[in-house]
């Protein structure tokens, strides 16, 4: 039964009965389609509405609960890539989850690629990972036409820098500075990895259903909701149908995968005590995923069924690997100049690339012994020509009074330079820790904080964390597999959902309406009279609030809204969030518009005085959220997944 609120609440509460006056602020339309919350459309941000389905959206999909086989897709921020498993396989041996193993770089062979996505004028796939750069750098050399041809690297990032202010209209940009619909650049990756699996499987002779394979793909746990929206339209422009996909946290699919890891892996010690599995249950693990682009962190508490549940809101930061190669880069382009590395960038393509691949493999051998004493880059002649063309020096004779070197093509940075970068990341990631730590009261909680992603791989990094967090004491275990743990995961969090139940709320979310005046909570600008009474309009009505822990799947908080006008056929409900636990107007600093759809009211029968009232609640079932409104003189339920 709906939850009811004091009968303070809003118009929308009143009975058809009380013959509400004219609403202020609502707009009519011919077909009597009324605004119930009287906000003015065109102040909300553009969005493109789903459209609502009118019968259960769990109804129309597969059977999410046991696939035939999953596919997962990783876009990370550096490297992509994606893995499968078949249900029979999942059943009996979950560790055989198979990743493409033909990425190739080089000699090297590969199980992710980089994200890098060439596209031909037309805006069709012209190719992907290394491929693509190779590509490009080709018809540069080559001097064949490639002006109109578009190129993106690293764009994952976007998405985490606007933070609040993505909307779905994101767009991305290439490296010639044009831009395209961010739901586009990443459905054209979602589409190549499709492409490639189903390919793979037609060659192989693999029986491969469509109708029967879910697919996953996987999203920072801190990425804002409308960036998420953002990833599930992206799945739908690479024909994957929303039934078909689920949305997966990524340091929540590492801790998936690391659970099923065999369990010497994860034998930890405090204090020098017995060893102690990490996810016996009871046991809580904080999981930080320190990729290319990100660090995001998720604390999870194992149940006594092994299913996991959040007992803390993710977060994290720009503190990935990618941080480190910027800022040597840097370094380089400062005893270069400007000037002479932005015309290198540009006209010599190939040996940037060459470089910035260079700077990847050197920054792969910092080890935490300092063994060697200089970070040694190869620098093309080409850059050191144009250095002497344009500056009529020799690098050599410019670097004299430095600290750097420069013999036989190679850059010489001391070691310790580019460890001081190594550190700057490193303090970051740890204060943060150390503040979930302390914020949480978590410090005597903790059996052990887990590291994965690429970055992790690190010996320098993960090793200067493990010594930061050994005063609490809290071991820190990094599982093989650091790097392809959340790929990996996600394929067996598609065979399972259920695994995790429960998250913590990153937002409050509510519901817009005008309710009676309340001097204490409202505004008093954005007040009306009616029916004898102050109303205030844009009110917040929250459903849930940041950092409430909601169990996953569960219908929760029926709240019911009644139509501001007898004559109203169609309610109006948007939806918003914000950051602050308590909200009072939809207006308020920190609060977004998330979504609205429509709701339909029969005509009212004065006779009856029916009561008419949409009964709204919200499931944090999977990884979105999903809003129910009932008519409640019909019982007609309309659903929706809310499309922010
Ligand atoms: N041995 C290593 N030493 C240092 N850095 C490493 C090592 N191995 C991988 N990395 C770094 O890890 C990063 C890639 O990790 P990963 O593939 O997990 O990132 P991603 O998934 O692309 O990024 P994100 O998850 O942030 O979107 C790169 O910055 C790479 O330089
Ligand atoms: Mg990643």
């Amino acid at each position: 039964m709906g939850q009811k609120e004091s009968r303070r609440a809003s118009s929308l509460e009143r009975s058809a009965a009380e013959k509400p006056h004219t609403h202020p602020s609502p707009k009519e339309t011919p077909n009597t389609k009324v605004d119930v919350t009287g906000i003015d459309e065109h102040s909300l941000p553009s969005t493109s509405t789903l459209t609502d389905t009118q019968v259960p959206v769990m109804e129309k999909a597969i059977d999410k609960t046991t696939p035939l086989l999953v596919i997962a897709i990783d876009i990370g921020s550096y490297a992509s890539g994606y893995a499968w498993l078949w249900k029979w396989e999942y059943e009996k041996t979950p560790l055989a989850v198979q990743t493409n193993p033909n990425w190739q770089h080089g000699s090297r062979v590969l199980q992710k690629t980089l994200t890098a996505l060439l596209l031909k004028p037309d805006k069709t796939i012209a190719a992907f990972g290394y491929v693509a750069i190779e590509k490009l750098c080709t018809l540069e050399q080559n001097h064949e036409d490639h002006e109109d041809w578009y190129f993106f690297q690293g764009f994952k990032m976007t998405l985490h820098r606007k933070k609040e202010c993505v909307d779905f209209n994101q767009t991305i940009e290439d490296y010639k500075g044009r831009h395209l619909p961010a739901s586009f650049v990443f459905g054209c990756v979602i589409k190549y990895f499709k492409d490639h699996a189903v390919r793979h499987f037609k060659v192989n002779n693999v029986d491969y259903l469509d109708a029967e394979t879910k697919w996953v793909v996987t999203i920072p746990a801190i990425w804002t909701d409308s960036a998420k929206s953002i990833m599930r339209e992206a799945a739908r422009q690479a024909n994957i149908r929303d039934s078909n996909l689920t949305i997966a946290l990524e340091p929540e699919c590492a801790a998936i995968y690391c659970q099923k890891l065999p369990r010497g892996q994860f034998l930890v010690s405090a204090n020098n005590s017995d060893k102690k599995y990490a996810f016996e249950p009871g046991s809580t693990v904080m999981v930080v995923d320190m990729g290319g682009g990100t660090v995001d962190i998720t604390t999870v508490k194992v149940n006594d069924d092994l299913s996991l549940k959040h007992v803390h809101k993710s977060g994290g930061g720009a503190w990935g690997g990618m941080r480190v190669n910027d800022e040597v880069l840097n370094m380089i382009m400062g005893v270069f100049g400007h000037e002479v590395f932005d015309i290198f960038q540009v006209k010599n393509k190939m040996d940037f690339i060459d470089l910035q691949m260079d700077v990847e493999t050197q920054k792969r051998q910092v080890g935490p012994h300092n063994e060697q004493e200089h970070f040694r880059v190869q620098v093309s002649q080409t850059l050191v020509s144009l250095f002497k063309k344009i500056k009529g020096e020799k690098v050599q004779e410019v670097l004299q009074a430095s600290e750097l070197s420069f013999t036989n093509s190679r850059l010489y940075i001391p070691i310790k330079k580019v460890l001081d970068l190594f550190n700057n990341v490193i303090k970051d990631i740890c204060e943060f820790i150390t503040d979930i730590l302390e914020q949480m009261q978590l410090i005597h909680e903790v059996t052990a904080v887990v590291v994965v992603g690429g970055f992790a791989n690190s010996d320098y990094v993960t090793n200067a964390i493990r010594e930061d967090l050994a005063s609490r004491p809290i071991p820190v275990i990094r599982p093989d597999d650091a790097e392809l743990s959340i790929l990996k995961g996600a394929v067996l969090f598609g065979h399972n959902e259920a695994i995790v139940t429960s998250r913590i709320m990153p937002r409050t979310y509510g519901v817009a309406c005008t309710m009676e005046y309340d001097k204490k909570r409202h505004n008093k600008d954005l007040t009306f009279r009616d029916g004898g009474k102050v109303w205030a309009n844009t009110v917040f009505r929250k459903h849930v609030t940041i950092g409430q822990s909601v169990k996953c799947g569960e219908w929760i908080v029926d709240k019911d809204y009644y139509p501001a006008d007898a004559n109203q056929t169609i309610a109006t409900i948007y939806m918003f969030s914000s950051d602050k636990t308590d909200p009072n107007h939809t207006t308020d600093e920190g609060c977004m518009f998330i979504g609205q759809f429509d709701v339909d009211f029969p005509p009212c029968d004065e006779e009856k005085k029916v009561n008419r009232a949409v009964s709204v609640s919200m499931r944090f079932g999977g990884t979105e959220i999903e809003v129910k409104a009932t008519n409640t003189t019909t019982g007609k339920t309309y659903f929706k997944y809310l499309k922010m």
